[in-house]
């Protein structure tokens, strides 16, 4: 089975025609940047756009950057705010005229990693963690998907949450070198141990692609492996999740 993926996030909506049976690319990726303000309307619209250029008529799965629950969006995350309680699921379909699976984009990610990558066959508590504009965790015990587990939420310092200092984006923001970065996400990977004590770490996430950059400055007492399908693991995922409804 085939199925359009879309992975949205903070700064570009991306999407593949994916094959369900091994997660490969039937299609080649394509790449709108996220527009600022990214409401509902707009961002539906590239949705549009995305589904127009693959003349895609079949379900779409998508993932999407916030806390979401029967396809609706319970934060609004990197996104405008309107986004909150909105069901873009329903939105999506109203736009498109296509049926939609929404989840989100951290959990579509590791549904994709776990089925085809790092996290296969991986027993315990499982988490695939992607860094980009914002922080994501798709956690998964002895396989199955524990949704919106959210821990780019950790309080850090001054009452602000850890995605703030210790994301891509932060690291962009603050011009940080990958060592001073790296110092940072090191924190959150042990400060994430103390708490849950994940078997596995999985990084994916515009970060991931960069990898041999900072990987001598990561110091994780949980084992840290590179997602197998590296940021594109939340374009499969996302597809992924129409089996999921
Ligand atoms: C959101 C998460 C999302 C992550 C990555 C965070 O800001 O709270 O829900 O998975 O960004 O996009």
């Amino acid at each position: 089975m085939e199925v359009l993926g879309i992975d949205i996030g903070g700064s570009g909506i991306k999407g593949a025609i994916i094959n369900l049976e091994d997660g490969s690319f039937v299609s080649e990726r394509h790449r709108i940047p996220t527009p600022k303000p990214a409401t509902p309307l707009v961002v539906a619209e590239i949705v549009k756009q995305l589904v127009a250029f693959f003349n895609w008529k079949g379900a779409v799965g998508c993932g999407f950057p916030t806390i979401i629950s029967n396809g609706t969006c319970m934060a609004h995350g990197n996104l405008h705010k309107d986004w909150l309680g909105v069901n873009a699921a329903a939105l999506f379909k109203k736009t498109t005229g296509l049926d939609f699976t929404v989840i989100n984009d951290a959990d579509a990610a590791g549904l994709a990693e776990m089925n085809f990558g790092a996290g296969k066959d991986k027993k315990g508590l499982v988490l695939t963690i992607t860094v980009g504009t914002g922080i994501g965790s798709g956690a998964f015990f002895n396989g199955v998907l524990l949704p919106n587990f959210e821990l780019g939420q950790l309080l850090y310092k001054d009452g602000n949450i850890i995605e703030l200092y210790a994301s891509d984006a932060a690291k962009k923001r603050e011009d940080l070198s990958y060592k001073r970065w790296g110092k940072r996400f090191s924190f959150f990977l042990n400060y994430v141990h103390t708490i849950v004590a994940p078997s596995l770490i999985i990084l994916g996430g515009g970060i991931s692609n960069k990898f041999h950059k900072y990987e001598a400055y990561l110091d994780s007492k949980t084992p840290l492996v590179l997602a197998k399908a590296q940021n594109n693991a939340g374009i499969v995922g996302a597809a992924l999740s129409v089996t999921t409804k």
